[in-house]
């Protein structure tokens, strides 16, 4: 079941903006050697190796890492020989250094409960760059309190991952709040995901998540406890407008003094 997730991930994900982005911006710096953590099934990290750009790539789900490797057997040997691949949780982890570059992409910071965790990971990251190195962050920005839409107690809608994989396995998945701290922005939901085969549920899975969404200013914050300076930022990375306050994404690009 697992591999079907990450097959609907990738009929789900499909952003190219920012993947185009951050190539030009590797291309601009000589940025020869990156890490990226949270690579998933390849979507930043392959287009980065296609351009001749040695990167290393991080994951904790081994479906994800699985379908990245069958992706890769299509690739040349170039790419294959520019790619390696982490098998491991990443809070815990001990991360590579003396990167060039660090890639924070695909809204990283939404993976994790609290901001203490989010602090960690870009703590790593800096960690794992090399002075006069870059890290490339990407994430929703949720400034002050939860907007409305998620704040809906009890409340359940369809959620990632839904969809009809190649075999016909159909997912359906959903999410539901069941605490919401608009102020504090604390929002935990029960996920539910229902397995179909041949239109009959063939099983279900039920868990918790915590999701702590954090805003911009938040992220500021972080890099100013660390030796970094935000060099550009983007509020939207398709027109590449510098981000401005109340916009909800948030795109940085940073350097180690
Ligand atoms: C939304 S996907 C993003 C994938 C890719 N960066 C992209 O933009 O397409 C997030 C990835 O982070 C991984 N992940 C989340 N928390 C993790 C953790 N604590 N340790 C390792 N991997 C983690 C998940 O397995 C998933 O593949």
């Amino acid at each position: 079941m697992e591999e079907h997730i990450a097959e609907i991930y990738d009929q789900e994900e499909t952003t190219v903006e920012d993947v185009e982005l951050i190539m030009e911006l590797l291309k601009l710096h000589q940025c020869k050697n990156v890490l990226e953590p949270f690579c998933g099934t390849g979507r930043i990290l392959l287009p980065i190796a296609r351009s001749g750009v040695a990167i290393t790539g991080m994951d904790g789900a081994k479906m994800m890492l699985n379908r990245l490797q069958e992706k890769l057997k299509e690739e040349t040997d170039m790419v294959k020989n520019s790619v390696s691949v982490i098998h491991a949780e990443l809070m815990s982890y001990t991360w590579p250094r003396g990167f060039d570059a660090v890639i924070l992409g695909g809204n990283f910071f939404f993976e994790f409960a609290t901001l203490e965790e989010q602090q960690r990971i870009l703590r790593k990251a800096y960690q794992s760059v090399k002075n006069g190195g870059f890290i490339f962050i990407s994430t929703d920005s949720i400034e002050k309190e939860l907007p409305d839409h998620w704040c809906n107690v009890n409340v359940e809608n369809r959620a990632f991952p839904s969809g009809i994989c190649e075999d016909g396995i159909e997912l359906k998945a959903y999410s539901k709040p069941v605490y919401v701290d608009k102020a504090n922005k604390i929002w935990k939901a029960e996920r539910r995901l229902e397995v179909y085969q041949n239109n009959k549920l063939t099983k279900e899975y039920t868990w918790e998540i915590q999701k702590y969404p954090i805003g911009y200013s938040e992220i500021v914050d972080m890099i100013s406890r660390l030796d970094l300076e935000i060099i550009e930022t983007w509020g939207d990375i398709k027109t590449r407008k510098p981000f401005s306050t109340g916009d909800d994404k948030a795109t940085l690009w940073l350097r180690k003094k």
